[in-house]
């Protein structure tokens, strides 16, 4: 099967890249990077990407007077490297109806909550405020209205007693570090259709008891 060419949108440390680095390194994995785009010049991730061997551009939205400018010399970059699925992957820019469109369908993001609970910033200090017991990444289409788009996969993760913010987002990334490949290579493999705004996955292997926290004794 051809491999599925992907370009992966970062601002900042690209531990979520990293990971999508690492299964595009497997020989079996459908899919490769072909090109890694920061709005922050100096983002973290940007050396990841180079030492992969993997094209990056630094595309500074401080540098562009309009957002429409600033976009469409990101989708001129993606477009001129052959891509044909974008990762945002902590791209923190609010992206435009207009680039949404451009991209309908072709445009993942990952967020570090069981969506649609918790969109926006915050997602582990407010689970935690509210006590649930379970929290965890999506990993979603895109769509205008932020952290909304048809669920590709998602990871539920345990909050524990003993848990702050920064316990809580480590065991939520590691989850990340795995749904994220692993949505990218239903997509690569055709296997994900968006039906009446739903991502429909065929032969997809699902869980088959229910999880309890606490644990029942
Ligand atoms: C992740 O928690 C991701 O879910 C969110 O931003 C964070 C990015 O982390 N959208 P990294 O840059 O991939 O390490």
């Amino acid at each position: 099967m051809a491999e599925l060419i992907l370009g992966v949108m970062i601002s900042g440390r690209g531990s979520n890249l990293q990971a999508l680095i690492d299964a595009c390194a497997s020989p079996d994995y459908p899919a490769r990077i072909a090109i890694v785009i920061a709005n922050i010049p100096g983002a973290g991730g940007l050396a990841r990407a180079e030492a992969a061997g993997i094209p990056t551009a630094t595309i500074a939205h401080r540098d562009f007077p309009t957002r429409e400018g600033f976009e469409s010399e990101i989708s001129a970059a993606l477009k001129g490297a052959g891509v044909e699925l974008v990762c945002l992957a902590g791209f923190m820019r609010l992206l435009t109806p207009a680039f949404v469109e451009t991209w309908r369908d072709r445009l993942i993001n990952i967020h570090p909550s069981l969506l649609p609970a918790y969109k926006g910033l915050d997602s582990h200090a407010r689970a935690l405020a509210d006590g649930v017991r379970f929290t965890g990444c999506t990993v979603h289409f895109v769509r205008p209205e932020m952290d909304v788009g048809p669920i590709v996969a998602q990871a539920a993760v345990p909050v524990l007693s003993g848990d702050d913010e920064d316990a809580l987002a480590a065991r939520v990334l590691a989850a990340e570090h795995r749904c994220y490949p692993l949505a990218v290579r239903l997509i690569a493999e055709g296997r994900v259709r968006i039906s009446d705004e739903r991502a429909l996955i065929d032969r997809a292997a699902t869980p088959d008891r229910a999880l309890f926290n606490p644990a029942e004794d």
